[in-house]
This record gives structure tokens, C-alpha cells and sequence, in this order.
């Protein structure tokens, strides 16, 4: 009787060790834009759903909003551990792979879906291990949707209209030659920065997302929204290849289905987000959206026509292609 109860003591003192050993894991995942977004809410799904395979063995802890870490910082601070996942604009990795700039190329995707399925094939998969030599390895894209392009001023349907202005830009240098294409003045600016500089004046345009058009006010600091749709803003969720390779393998297993489901969620979601953030600005009545005949898009994509030459040869024609012809 004596030697159960000892032998069951020690039992559980070493399940207790053993689970002891197996300590939790925080994973902090940041982020620039707002809860409601579509990346905002593909965040907080992962971290439901993460948390719900792996109870007790995992906590997400999900900063929006660049509270932890904006632009300039996010990459650093993945490559050095500081945080677990970042979900970066496929703009803002142009420094660790060249090939990436196919996304940013004007008017080559026509919607999301054309997109999507450009990611699911060959080129995107290759795209996503792509970095792993300096240290990033990416485990899915997820969606926001068509870029938009907003000014401070009445008129804005045609390039003319443009020149001379001073756009804010993410940091990719596709981005920086379409606006020079348009002979206005690009700036590259962490996301965060935007709103005020808009209010101030340091810059009078930006293109983005109606999510982030929205969400980040940005319709009340502007006075026209052209419906250009003449780019796109989407994501990889990247992480750390050395943490991830370390993850005990139940971790890593649950957490890649956690991220499988959570990118099927958000990727659904993020069309109806942005169509009804689009339908609020409209509402609220503070900036004009501007509808484009065809005959003015056919204008906006001449303008920007010379920027596919000038990166053409980094990007390489493959992928190019690829995407051309995921347009339906
Ligand atoms: C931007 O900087 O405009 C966007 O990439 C922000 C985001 O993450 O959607």
C-alpha cells in the first residue's frame, strides 16, 4: 500500500517535472494595422485557434496598430527573436528578395482572386522560401485587397492630376518609380506616420486599401479617392527560421494548422472588409470617391507602363507571366 502511494507520488512528481520542462510558449505576433482589418482579424484568429490546439502549451500574445513594433522596426526585431510573426506587406521585403517586386507591379493583377491564385501556384509557393537564407521563412499570404489612390485635392481622374504632388509610399522602389512615372514625388514613411502626415501637409497623397483608408481615417485628412484598383496590397506572414525550426514538434504541427485555418478565415473575410469600409467612407462624406471610365484607368495604366521595363529584368519573366495569367 505504502510503496503505491510512494510510487504514484513519484509519478506524478515527474509528470509534473516533465510538463514543467515543456514550458509555455509565448508567441507575440505584430502588426501595423487596426484589430478590425483583415490582417487585424486573421491575427486574432490564429491566436484563437492556437491557443485552442495547444491549451496550456502556447499563448499569442497579438500587438495591432504598430504598438510593438511599427515598419522601420518589424523585420529587425523578427530576425533578432524579439517577436515570433510579423505579416508585413508583400511591398516591404523588397530588400531580402527582388522577386517579390512582381506584386507591386501596376495594373498586372486585375482582382484578389487573380492573386490568390498566383500565390497557391508554383511562384508564390517558391516566393514564400524564398528568404530563408537571411533568416525568414514565410508560412502563408494573406489578403487585404486593390489599392486606391486619395489626394488632397478636388480633381483627381486622370495622371495629370497627380504631378507634382508629394505621395507617401510604402518602402519598396517599385512603388517609388510608379509615382516618379506619374512625375510626382514619392516618400517612403512608416504606416503609422500616415494620418499626420497628411494632416500637416508633408505629404498630399497616398494609395491604399479602402481597410486602411478607413481604418486609419485617412478619408478625413483627403479630399478625392479615385477608384484606380491599380495595385494591391497583400501579405506574408513571416517567421524567425531558427525559432520555428526549435519549436517542440507538437508546437510547430499546432501552430501550422492554427496558421492553414486562420489564412482561410481572413482570406475569405477581407473583400467584404474592405466593400464595407468603402461604403462607410462613402457615407461619412468627408472625401469624394471618384469613379474612373475606362478611358481614364487606360490613362493611369500608360502612365505607370514604364515601371514593368525597369524592374522586368529582377523579377525575372516567369513570374511575370505566371501572374498574367492567373487574371481570369
Ligand atoms: C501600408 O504601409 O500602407 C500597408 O502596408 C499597411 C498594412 O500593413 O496594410
Amino acid at each position: 500500500m505504502k510503496i503505491t502511494l510512494i510510487a504514484k507520488f513519484a509519478a506524478g512528481a515527474l509528470a509534473l517535472a516533465l510538463s514543467g520542462a515543456q514550458a509555455q510558449t509565448i508567441v507575440k505576433f505584430s502588426h501595423v494595422v487596426a484589430d478590425a482589418t483583415p490582417k487585424g482579424q486573421a491575427a486574432l484568429k490564429f491566436k484563437e485557434l492556437a491557443e485552442k490546439k495547444l491549451p496550456g502549451k502556447v499563448t499569442v500574445q497579438v500587438f495591432p496598430s504598430s504598438q510593438l513594433f511599427g515598419d522601420a522596426k518589424e523585420l529587425e526585431a523578427l530576425l533578432l527573436g524579439d517577436v515570433h510573426f510579423i505579416a508585413p506587406s508583400l511591398s516591404k521585403f523588397d530588400r531580402y528578395t527582388k522577386k517579390i517586386q512582381v506584386f507591386d507591379l501596376p495594373f498586372l493583377f486585375d482582382d484578389i482572386d487573380a492573386v490568390d491564385s498566383f500565390q497557391s501556384g508554383p511562384n508564390g509557393k517558391a516566393l514564400l522560401e524564398s528568404m530563408k537564407a537571411r533568416g525568414l521563412l514565410g508560412l502563408a499570404y494573406w489578403h487585404n485587397g486593390m489599392k486606391q489612390l486619395s489626394t488632397s485635392k478636388d480633381v483627381l481622374k486622370r495622371p495629370d492630376d497627380v504631378k507634382g504632388l508629394k505621395f507617401r509610399i510604402q518602402a519598396s522602389d517599385v512603388l517609388e518609380a510608379q509615382f516618379r512615372a506619374l512625375n510626382s514625388n514619392p516618400q517612403k514613411m512608416a504606416f503609422s506616420e500616415v494620418y499626420q502626415a497628411l494632416q500637416t501637409g508633408v505629404v498630399e497623397g497616398q494609395e491604399n486599401t479602402w481597410s486602411n483608408i478607413y481604418s486609419q481615417k485617412f478619408f478625413e485628412v483627403q479630399k478625392t479617392i479615385a477608384e484606380t484598383n491599380h495595385g494591391i496590397i497583400d501579405y506574408m506572414v513571416v517567421t524567425n527560421v531558427k525559432w520555428w525550426d526549435g519549436l517542440p514538434a507538437d508546437v510547430k504541427k499546432g501552430l501550422s494548422e492554427a496558421m492553414a485555418e486562420a489564412t482561410a478565415y481572413g482570406n475569405k473575410l477581407a473583400n467584404d472588409i474592405n466593400e464595407a469600409d468603402k461604403k462607410k467612407i462613402a457615407e461619412a462624406g468627408k472625401a469624394k470617391i471618384q469613379k474612373l471610365s475606362k478611358e481614364d484607368v487606360a490613362a493611369w495604366r500608360k502612365a505607370m507602363e514604364p515601371v514593368w521595363k525597369k524592374f522586368e529584368g529582377d523579377i525575372g519573366r516567369d513570374p511575370i507571366d505566371a501572374a498574367l495569367k492567373s487574371n481570369k
